[in-house]
């Protein structure tokens, strides 16, 4: 049987989309969120085609993650691809009047329960050695600052930079890490962003071509099918239709 893959956050977009892709070429599946029902739907429907175990997980919950990692079923414990995909913006405002629970959570979510899961799952990761992989799901904004990205960014700079530590930590274990980084990507991030606010979700996306999540799960997918002796460090992906955020300047008047 082939070795596990691991999603957080397989109940919406990038994480979704992946559960699919994976499921597609009969990958058995571990899915976390903190959505059950979502999960639920999602074992159902991918079950014909993969074993599928899911678990309702708040990643940033240090212990539920060690709980749900010791209590993986014996089939689905040689996890071989940990998808480091859980994530969120919020507060698009400007950082002086963001509310610090949102910086927190942003924190909490993206930095700590990445490292959270990470940590859990290096045993099992080192165990199947050459060919596993850890995608760990950074963004263009960890690199190109922009009005409103405040914190949102510089957790995705700590994606990045983790992964590249993480890699020399890991040399000669086989195990490989990568930053996927993407640019606007069509899912529920906005809505997420945003608190709700379907119209300024719709604007965003709306007369112009942004990446779906399939587009990223396929990259996933290529990321953690290259041969066992390959490692993509980082790789930032974009639509064509979006460029760097311009210079912006403070004038008088
Ligand atoms: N869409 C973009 O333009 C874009 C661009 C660059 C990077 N990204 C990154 O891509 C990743 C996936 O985002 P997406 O675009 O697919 O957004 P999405 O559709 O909102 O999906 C986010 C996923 O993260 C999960 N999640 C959020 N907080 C969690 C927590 N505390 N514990 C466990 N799961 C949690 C959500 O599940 P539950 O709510 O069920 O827990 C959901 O499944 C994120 O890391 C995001 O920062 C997105």
């Amino acid at each position: 049987m082939s070795n596990c893959v691991f999603i957080t956050g397989a109940t919406s977009g990038f994480g979704h989309a992946a559960a699919h892709r994976f499921a597609e070429a009969g990958f058995p599946l571990v899915l976390t969120g903190r959505r059950r029902e979502r999960l639920e739907a999602l074992q159902k429907e991918l079950s014909a085609q993969t074993q599928v175990h899911i678990a309702e997980l708040d990643v940033s919950d240090e212990t539920a993650v060690q709980k749900v990692v010791d209590e993986l079923p014996q089939e689905f414990r040689r996890v071989g691809t940990l998808i480091n995909n859980a994530g969120l913006a919020l507060a698009p405002e400007p950082a002086q009047q963001v509310e610090l629970g949102d910086w927190h959570t942003m924190i909490d979510t993206n930095v700590k329960g990445l490292v959270n899961v990470t940590h859990a799952l290096l045993p099992s990761l080192i165990e199947v050695g050459a060919g596993a992989s850890i995608i760990n799901v950074g963004s263009t904004a960890g690199q190109w600052p922009y009005q409103g990205s405040h914190v949102y960014g510089a957790t995705k700079a700590f994606v990045q930079q983790f992964s590249y530590n993480l890699r020399c930590d890991l040399l000669g274990t086989g195990v490989r890490v990568t930053d996927l980084a993407p640019g606007m990507a069509e899912t529920e991030f906005t809505l997420v962003r945003t608190k709700g606010d379907q119209a300024a979700s719709d604007a965003l996306y709306g007369g112009t071509t942004p990446m779906s999540a399939a587009d990223i799960a396929e990259q996933m997918f290529y990321i953690a099918t290259l041969p066992a002796h390959l490692n993509i460090n980082r790789v930032e992906i974009q639509p064509v239709r979006q460029v760097w955020a311009g210079m912006k300047v403070h004038r008088d008047g």
